[in-house]
């Protein structure tokens, strides 16, 4: 990898999110954040790319500018998974500046397109290396800081008891079906399996913990 360009690449992602302190919904730290899950993001895929063969730097400024497209305003959380879409369009000139050659520039810009709902609106073609994008952002998206995040997003100790026991039901339900979600390579499908038993081994020992919360009679 060649430092003068992830410094670029960096700098570009840092300057370009830290202008949108201020929209409707954007603190300082929500930014700070997007920026930290973006370097997590770039060096999950990095090691996908090492592992799988592919350009370790190119995959690297891939992923790292995959939420530039959050330095647009949004109206909602459906407006903003146009996200992908729009970050596509501007990484564009950006990868081209870096010296990328017009193919390469493209399946970047595609694996940014789709990391969000797996839609573009420009043709191309789904590569192991565009996949991973989307890869390394689920792969991130769950980790431990997720799971404290979501509780605490829910005010989940705020719950009665049985409406968190449901909640802990309810999510080993949707992580046992996300745990089939096809990836784009094995090393992504095997860090993914490792994410996914993690937070199926803690909901459940949630749920466990909270059944035994009553008389034992
Ligand atoms: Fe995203
Ligand atoms: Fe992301």
């Amino acid at each position: 990898m060649r430092q003068e360009i992830i410094k670029k690449a960096a700098d570009f992602l840092q300057t370009e999110l830290r202008k949108t302190v201020g929209f409707t919904d954007r603190t300082e730290r929500m930014v700070e954040y997007r920026i930290e899950h973006s370097f997590r993001v770039a060096g999950i895929a990095r090691e996908i790319a090492k592992a799988e063969g592919f350009d370790e730097e190119r995959m690297y400024v891939a992923a790292l500018l995959h939420d530039i497209g959050y330095t647009v305003q949004y109206e909602s959380a459906k407006d903003a998974s146009r996200h992908g879409k729009v970050g596509a369009e501007i990484a564009r000139p950006f990868f081209k500046e870096l010296g990328y050659n017009d193919s390469e520039v493209e399946e970047m810009c595609y694996g940014i397109a789709i990391h969000v709902d797996d839609t573009s609106d420009f043709s191309g073609t789904r590569t192991p290396f565009a996949l991973t994008v989307g890869d390394a952002d689920n792969i991130d998206r769950f980790d431990t800081y997720r799971i404290y995040e979501g509780l605490h997003f829910m005010n989940f100790k705020e719950l009665p008891l049985a409406e968190q026991i449901a909640f802990a039901d309810k999510t080993i339900d949707k992580l046992k079906r996300f745990r089939e979600y096809p990836y784009g390579t094995k090393t992504a499908d095997k860090m993914w399996h490792e994410k996914i038993d993690f937070q199926l081994e803690f909901f459940n020992r949630l749920k466990n913990q909270l059944e035994s919360s009553i008389a034992d009679i």
